[in-house]
């Protein structure tokens, strides 16, 4: 789920556990399958590492205070998947966009908050494209979830009192792309 930001950083220094994660990704992204079964697959290997405090260096977990901020963690040097952390300050939140590719998200600390949308277009309910809120949701921390395009608009922000770290892994290169953005929408919300 990451949005448009400054160009992303050269990967940093990893942990063991992180080089693990990378391993068990590298296994089920190599397996070829559709890129909804990927981001399940995906999923299952991140979800047992969130919260532990071996995952990330103090340094990955650095925020911004100007805007939430992105830490490249890995791009897999055939393209095939990349590894974000997004570190967000409190009230700190993304533009309503959707995605490059499978992207699965996984709260590391802290708490987000989610609204999905569907794209409703121009002549549906007036002469513009407009976008219906369909769904709020609050992803505490070790929490995942998975998604692949279309369908998939949204804009994530933080409403908990403290900092927010969450991992984001895509099926695109984002050391080549800098963001998994495909476009950023600009349109009448219902809500
Ligand atoms: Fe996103």
């Amino acid at each position: 789920m990451a949005p448009p930001l400054s160009a992303a950083a050269a990967p940093t220094t990893r942990t063991a556990r992180l080089d693990a994660l990378v391993a068990d990704v590298r296994e089920a992204v190599g397996r070829g399958l559709a890129p909804d079964v990927t981001a399940y697959l995906v999923g299952e290997k991140l979800a047992p590492h969130l919260g532990a405090r071996d995952l990330l260096t103090p340094a990955q977990t650095e925020g911004d205070p100007e805007r939430y901020r992105q830490h490249l963690l890995h791009a897999e040097d055939d393209g095939s998947f990349s590894v974000v952390a997004l570190v967000w300050l409190p009230g700190q939140a993304t533009s309503v966009h959707d995605h490059v590719s499978w992207c699965v998200t996984g709260v590391h600390r802290g708490e987000e908050h989610e609204r999905r949308y569907r794209l409703l277009p121009a002549g549906a309910v007036g002469e513009r494209a407009t976008l219906v809120a369909t769904e709020d949701v609050t992803n505490p921390q070790g929490s995942v979830c998975g998604f692949a395009p279309p369908g998939d608009i949204h804009r994530v922000w933080n409403g908990c009192g403290e900092k927010a770290v969450s991992l984001h892994l895509y099926g695109a290169d984002i050391s080549r792309l800098g963001t998994s953005v495909r476009r950023v929408y600009d349109l009448p919300a219902d809500r």
